[in-house]
This record gives C-alpha cells, sequence and structure tokens, in this order.
C-alpha cells in the first residue's frame, strides 16, 4: 500500500523530484550540517535502531521522516559500515502494510543465521473512525546485504491493564536460546514501566511474562518509559531506557525527558539495581540503543539520538533535524558505565597538534575539532565561536561542577524553556575531551566517567577559543 494521509506519508508516495527540492534546502543550510556525524539526508531523524553487528559489518537503521522536519511517517533509514567511518546506504524499511500504516516506530535486532538478521519494530496505527493508536509488534527479516526479505506482525494490540503506549521491542536471546524481547508501556493508571515478552523460536507466538520491577527507580510522576534496552556486560545485568515525566533536577535530569540506566542483576521479573543514573547529562541526548550480534562479553556499542521529543530547532527551516552521536563504546568502570567513542573514531583522527593557549586562539576549523586538555581539577573558563552578534559557546568548571552555557547562542523558544545551561557534578576532572562538529558537542570527562551531549547553533561563528587560565591542548581532526 503506498500511505499518503498528510504526515503520513511513505517514501514511495514522493513525487518525481519532492526529495531533490527538500534536499536543496537542506544544502543552503551552511551553518549547521555535521561532518562527521550521522545526519539525515532530509526530514527528521530520531532514535537509533536495529542495531547489529552481522558478523562482518555493523547495520545502523534510525526513525526517520523524510519529508519535513516534524514527526510524520517514521521510515527505518539504514546503513552498512564496517569502521564507524565510511557508511553505505542500504534499503529503508517503508510502511506499506496495515499493520504499521501510520509509521515503523522503533525497536532492536537479533541475529537469526549466517545470511540473515531480524528486527523487531512496532506498527504504528490508528483507526480510520477514531484516530485511536493501536500498536502493533511487527518482524522483519533483512538478510547481510541489507535487502528486506519478508515482514509480519507478532502482536495486534496493547496487552490488557496496559494503554496504546506499548512500543520498541528489544530483542535477546536466553542463555538456552529461547527469544525474548523487552518493550515501553504505560499502564492503565498512566505510570511508565517495561514489558518482558518470550517466543520459542521466531515462529513462536510470544507471550507476555509481566513487567520487570525496578524498585530501586523512584518512579513517581513518570508516565511512560520509551526504548528499553536490556543486555549483560560481564557478570552485571545493564538497563537501559527513556523514562518521560522524572522531575526535573538542578545539577542533573535537566531535560524534558531522560535517557537512565541500572546496572546490578535481573532475577525473575525482580531487576535488583545497584547503580542508576542517567547516561548523559548534555541539552540533547535520547533513546540510546546498544548492538546485538556483538562477541566481546565485557564492552558493547551505543548510539543515542541527538535530540529529543518535542523539542524544535533552528535547522527546521532548512528541513533537517538532528542526528546520531558518535558510536560510543560502554564498559563497566567502578560500577558505573564509562562511555566514550569507539576505538575506529580515535584512529582516525589526524593532524593531530599540541598548542598552549594563555588567552585567546583562533584555531583552523575548530567547528570540526577533537580537543583534549588535562583540567588538573582546577576551575577553567572557555569561550568558543564567537561572533559579530555577539553570540559564543561556554563551558567550565569550578572545582565541583562542569556546565555548558548556551544562553549566547540561537536557540528555539522550546529549547530555552528548559533552562540555557546544563551541569555535572564531578569531582578531580582531569581529562576533558570534546568533539565539534558543526552544531553538536560530545564531551567526555575523566575518560568516560560522564558525557555530555548537546546542540548549539552559532551562525557566522568564528572559529575562535577563548580561556581564562593557561593550558595545553591537544587538537585533532
Ligand atoms: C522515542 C519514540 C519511541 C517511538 C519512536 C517514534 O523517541 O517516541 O518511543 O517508537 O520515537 O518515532
Amino acid at each position: 500500500i503506498i500511505f499518503n494521509n498528510g504526515k503520513y506519508k511513505s517514501l514511495l508516495a514522493a513525487e518525481s523530484n519532492e526529495l531533490a527540492q527538500i534536499k536543496s534546502i537542506v544544502d543552503s543550510d551552511q551553518d549547521f550540517r555535521p561532518v562527521y556525524h550521522l545526519a539525515p539526508p532530509t526530514g527528521l531523524l530520531n532514535d537509533p535502531n536495529g542495531l547489529i553487528f552481522d558478523g562482518e559489518k555493523y547495520h545502523i537503521f534510525y526513525q526517520w521522516f523524510p519529508f519535513d522536519a516534524i514527526h510524520g511517517m517514521k521510515h527505518w533509514k539504514h546503513y552498512i559500515t564496517e569502521d564507524f567511518i565510511h557508511y553505505q546506504s542500504a534499503e529503508t524499511l517503508i510502511p506499506t502494510e496495515l499493520f504499521e500504516s501510520h509509521g515503523c516506530y522503533s525497536g532492536g535486532a537479533l541475529p537469526i543465521d549466517e545470511q540473515h538478521f531480524a528486527v523487531f519494530y512496532t506498527g504504528n496505527t490508528r483507526r480510520s473512525s477514531d484516530n485511536q493508536r493501536i500498536p502493533f509488534q511487527n518482524l522483519a527479516i533483512f538478510n547481510k546485504k541489507g535487502e528486506l526479505q519478508h515482514k509480519r506482525p507478532l502482536i495486534e494490540q496493547a496487552p490488557e491493564g496496559y494503554t496504546e503506549h506499548v512500543r520498541d521491542p528489544k530483542p535477546f536471546y536466553t542463555p538456552d536460546g529461547k527469544i525474548r524481547f523487552v518493550c515501553g508501556a504505560q499502564r492503565q493508571d498512566l505510570t511508565g514501566t517495561v514489558l518482558l515478552f518470550e517466543m520459542d523460536n521466531l515462529e513462536a507466538k510470544p507471550r507476555l511474562l509481566g513487567e520487570i520491577a525496578l524498585p530501586q527507580f523512584d518512579n513517581s510522576h513518570v508516565f511512560m518509559w520509551e526504548c528499553p534496552d536490556l543486555f549483560k556486560l560481564g557478570d552485571k545485568d545493564v538497563f537501559i531506557w527513556s523514562p518521560q515525566g522524572k522531575p526535573r533536577e538542578s545539577l542533573q535530569f535537566q531535560n524534558n525527558y531522560h535517557a537512565t540506566y541500572a546496572i546490578g542483576k535481573l532475577e525473575g521479573l525482580i531487576f535488583k539495581a545497584e547503580y542508576i543514573a542517567e547516561l548523559d547529562q548534555g541539552f540533547d541526548f535520547y533513546a540510546p540503543q546498544t548492538f546485538a550480534g556483538l562477541s566481546n562479553k565485557e564492552e558493547t556499542i551505543m548510539y543515542g539520538w541527538v535530540g529529543l521529543p518535542d523539542l524544535d530547532y533552528p535547522t527546521d527551516e532548512y528541513k533537517w533535524h538532528s542526528m546520531l552521536t558518535l558510536p560510543r563504546q560502554i564498559r563497566l568502570k567502578n560500577g558505573k558505565l564509562s562511555q566514550h567513542p569507539a576505538k575506529n573514531i580515535y584512529e582516525n583522527l589526524t593532524a593531530l597538534q599540541r598548542i598552549n593557549i594563555e588567552n585567546q586562539v583562533e584555531i583552523a576549523n575548530l567547528d570540526q575539532a577533537y580537543l583534549k586538555f588535562n583540567a588538573d581539577n582546577r576551575p577553567f573558563k572557555l569561550e568558543l565561536f564567537h561572533n559579530e552578534a555577539g553570540q559564543k559557546l561556554g563551558l567550565s568548571y569550578d572545582g565541583k561542577v562542569f556546565s555548558i552555557d548556551r544562553s549566547h547562542t540561537k536557540q528555539t523558544e522550546r529549547m530555552s524553556q528548559f533552562g540555557c545551561q546544563r551541569f555535572c557534578e564531578i569531582g578531580h576532572l582531569q581529562d576533558v575531551e570534546i568533539f565539534l562538529d558543526r552544531s553538536i558537542m560530545e564531551i567526555f570527562l575523566n575518560h568516560g566517567e560522564k558525557a555530555l551531549t548537546s546542540r548549539f547553533f552559532i551562525p557566522n561563528r568564528k572559529n575562535t577559543l577563548y580561556t581564562d587560565r593557561s593550558l595545553q591542548l591537544e587538537v585533532a581532526y
């Protein structure tokens, strides 16, 4: 079926030249398009989906609405890479069936045999009589070349006791070869939770095992859990999810919604958490997912969406919205998750130089650079990218708290609604790493103990960097 109903329009309904015209608007953005982050060719990107290593290559999908910077009909845009540097485009998952009539929503992948992998995803559908949403959970099979072989529905409605908000299946195998998947859900009393389903094999019908309880998490005010991900790291279980409604705090959980993680042990249906924290404390980070199919049991790779639901950005007028983070290697360190870009990203850095800076310097292509310095656990203030309009980006450390200040940058009203600064408590700040890419920065503190991912918008910026104390800076590209 070629769906074409307002914003619920599939790629198959594109008029000739329509995407090329949108692309020319995207290309007219001279200021903000990233150079080395995955951004949508046109339209809106959100959650990373279906991440899987197929034994030779990595498959990466993301939620994509091709026609505008709005949440319309969601497709799964698809790339294949061997090295996280060169990406080849592969077959997009396009809504064509009634069981996905209003979008192929988020989900995860599962290895199945030498030549194929499965993706589990939510088919968003709406009844024509009253527009009521009915969430299907679907299965699609791809071959390693990235071609879609087949798709079918697995579950055709929300289970009893839950609202229409049941979505984002993330599958995995049990030690005895059964398939399980977690789904984000909203209970009938409008609180958020996660459901666990089981299938004996890919042909079998899924059965609901129940909710996974997370008693150590304060779920008050939380109305929905999105994008759950459950996996093992070493001898621990890790649960990552995106709760909605958690009250904002002054030094963490500062955005409208949050991505969080718990480390502990899953015993039956109870996750006994030893540690729970926000995954990233920047302005724009949500709905992360880790790869299936990796063999190293001590670490994994994760992508996140550099954006948030319900936010708009200055690039919307250029008809593109958001990007993915760099691939991040995730490990356990002192009972917490440590995260920094994958090895290939570091190996691909070139033109390393060391510069001693005293106050103001101009660094060529600063807006596409990797910066690193040792803060020596002493306060500092940095300002980057001054322009003639007096705009600039601020980064600082006062000995206890690292902050990002975006108050002197271009913002939409909704961006500034949640404040123009972000904070991150961190003692003994030594290692500071910053990956800049024109309108995004990913900051990693103390070798990945903390991460802060943010978008920022400074048109006509100069590549200037100001510091209030001398620093030995490493710069690379
Ligand atoms: C999270 C989310 C998911 C949903 C998808 C739709 O950002 O809302 O819960 O499946 O986006 O695009």
